[in-house]
This record gives C-alpha cells, structure tokens and sequence, in this order.
C-alpha cells in the first residue's frame, strides 16, 4: 500500500508510521520539521520506501502542489493537528483560524486533489483522525472541539457521497493519548493512553474499516450518556468541570 500520513513528525501520527513500516507498505511522511521527519525516515528500515513532505499545510498551494506530484495513493491518514491548550478566555481570531487551517481546511486541500483520483481508480481509504472532544464542547476548548465536531460532519458526508465508488471513511475519535500535544496539559487526563498503544488501537480499527471508531470505550459511554441528559442537567455538570 502507499500511505501519505500526515503530521508523522511526532505523537500518534509518528507512531502509526512505524506501523505502518513494513515491506509491503510505501510511506510519505508530511509535517514542518525535517529534521525530525528524516530521524524517523532513517529508522523506518522496514519499510518498502519512505519519502518525506516537508510543508506546512496552511500553505494550502504548496500543499496542494505536493499532493499533485503524488500517485497511487491507497490510503491518506489526516492526522496532522493542533489544540490551543485550555482556557476560558475568547480565543485570538488568528489563532482560531490557524487552528481550522490546520485541523480541518488542510484536509479538504488534500482530498480536492485525491478524492477525485481514489474515484477514477475506485478504491482508496480516508482516514480521519477526529476526537472525542468533538462529541461533547468543553468551555475550555470551544474552537478544538468545533474544528473536530467540524470534521465528523465532513467525514460523514463524504463517506456516504463516495460510497459507490469504492472509496473508504474511516472516522477515528481518541481520547487522551499521550503526544507532545497532550503533554502540555496540566490537568489529569482521563482513561489516558500511551502513545504506542493508542496507535496501535487506530492501526486495528483501520484495518478493520470501522466507519467511526471513538475509544477508549469506557470514556465514550461517559460522553454518550452525558449527551442523553437533559440540557439543562448536562449544562450543570459540564460547567461543574471546567
Ligand atoms: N493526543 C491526543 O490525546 C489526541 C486525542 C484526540 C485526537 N488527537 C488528534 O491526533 C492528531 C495528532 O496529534 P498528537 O496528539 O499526535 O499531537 P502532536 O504530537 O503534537 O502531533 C501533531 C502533528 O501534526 C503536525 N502539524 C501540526 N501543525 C502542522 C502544520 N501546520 N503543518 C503540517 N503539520 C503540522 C506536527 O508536525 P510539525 O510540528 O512537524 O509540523 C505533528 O506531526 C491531531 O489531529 C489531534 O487533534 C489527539
């Protein structure tokens, strides 16, 4: 298979790269930093063939320039992705935009070019990484949880709109998983993952073509029961925890 992941320079998007990294599998690994890219590149020995993207996907030409110079593609991870940390103050609008950018605009930039390609081909796998947090808006992260909620829209859209084409959606939403993203929280983080093992985790729901796959399970019963509640009852416990 050739799979383009993008954000593979660190956190889960790394770890499904060494996954991924087998004999039969091509790699294109896309982020900003290079350096760490080609660290990883060099200790992906089993892979087939691993190039790297070195772009910021706000770039949305460049990106989309990049993309063009692929072919073949069979599979896309759109992992890369940002978070603004936690805070009950209004988010800057330059931040707020960057952060769509990066979480959710990037994504159409890239599909603009594959999707009409997986269609001709009649195959291809898309898979987005969303989270948990786009299920239920926590006042701390109103614009990650949008962008996220955003994207499930999106993922849903497409998946039925590209069904008869042979083309598969596949909707990932993490909980907490360990990552240089997480790292900078200073809260105790429920049901937390390692950053190896909820990789893994995403790795199997992929191969198994899960159409949306929140986890760890026990969290997205929690936020499922919440969501349940009357308004008013969920109001009251969703401001208890902020
Ligand atoms: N960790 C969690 O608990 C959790 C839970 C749910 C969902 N997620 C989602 O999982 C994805 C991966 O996050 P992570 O936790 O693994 O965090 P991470 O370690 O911070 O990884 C983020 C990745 O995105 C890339 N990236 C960020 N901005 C970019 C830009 N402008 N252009 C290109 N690449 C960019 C980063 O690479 P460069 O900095 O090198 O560009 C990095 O490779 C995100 O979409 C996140 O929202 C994470």
């Amino acid at each position: 298979m050739k799979i383009l992941i993008t954000g593979a320079s660190s956190g889960i998007g790394e770890a499904l790269a060494r996954l991924y990294a087998t004999k039969e599998n091509e790699l294109i690994l896309l982020a900003r930093r290079e350096d760490r890219l080609l660290q990883i590149k060099s200790e992906l020995q089993n892979a087939k063939n691993v190039e790297i993207f070195t772009v910021d996907v706000c770039e949305f030409d460049e990106l989309r320039e990049k993309i063009k110079s692929l072919d073949n593609i069979d599979m896309v991870i759109l992992n890369a992705g940002m978070s603004l940390g936690h805070s009950l103050e209004i988010t800057p609008f330059e931040d707020f935009k960057k952060l769509y950018d990066i979480n959710f605009i990037s994504n159409h930039a890239i599909l603009e070019v594959l999707l009409p390609r997986f269609k001709a081909q009649k195959s291809g796998k898309i898979v987005f990484i969303s989270s948990l947090a786009s299920l239920i808006s926590m006042p701390t992260s109103v614009a990650y949880s949008s962008s996220k909620r955003a994207m499930n829209a999106y993922a849903e859209g497409i998946r039925y709109k590209y069904k008869k084409y042979g083309i598969k959606v596949i909707n990932i939403l993490p909980g907490f998983i360990k990552s240089e993203m997480t790292d900078k929280n200073s809260f105790k983080m429920p049901f937390l993952l390692d950053t190896d093992k909820g990789a893994k985790i995403i790795y199997d729901a992929i191969g198994k073509e899960k159409r949306f796959y929140p986890f760890p399970f026990r969290f997205y019963l929690i936020i499922r029961f919440l969501n349940l509640l009357p308004q008013f009852l969920r109001d009251k416990i969703v401001n208890s925890l902020k």
